[in-house]
């Protein structure tokens, strides 16, 4: 059953550099580190704020509260980003994120699963 979903679009130019630290978590921050290019940086602190903000949209429809502090989104050996250290075991949490020059949207779906494990 879908418990919520939540979307959020981000303007580059109005997210700073400097904003990291506000966005990003530690695990975020090594990739932010490792990338040479500013744009780049840019693009990726959008990207995770934008998926951030979709998913406190997203829980807030489930009547959840969250904070941009507590999740952690990563990207697999894909590049497909998924939401490390999930909060709630019987939640599975979509998300997506695209970049266009100027613009970032993250997209997000909360999803509650059967945890009982008595399906026949
Ligand atoms: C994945 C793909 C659709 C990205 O589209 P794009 O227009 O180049 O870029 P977008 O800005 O829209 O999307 C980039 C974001 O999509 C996500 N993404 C990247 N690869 C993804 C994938 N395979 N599946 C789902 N999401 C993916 C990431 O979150 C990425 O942003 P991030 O690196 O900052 O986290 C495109 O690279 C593609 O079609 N690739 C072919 C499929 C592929 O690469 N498969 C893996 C083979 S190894």
């Amino acid at each position: 059953m879908i418990l919520g979903v939540g979307v959020d679009i981000c303007q580059n130019e109005r997210v700073k550099l400097s904003l990291n630290g506000k966005i990003l978590s530690a695990e975020e921050k090594a990739f932010f580190d490792s990338y040479k290019s500013d744009l780049r940086k840019l693009s990726y602190l959008c990207g995770r704020f934008a998926i951030k903000e979709a998913l406190i949209k997203a829980f807030s429809q489930a009547n959840i509260n969250l904070y941009l502090s507590d999740f952690v989104v990563l990207n697999d050996d894909l590049n497909r980003p998924y939401l490390a250290k999930p909060i709630f075991n019987d939640k599975k949490v979509h998300i997506s994120i695209s970049h266009e020059k100027d613009y970032t949207i993250g997209f997000a779906l909360v999803e509650l699963i059967d945890t009982t494990n008595n399906k026949k």
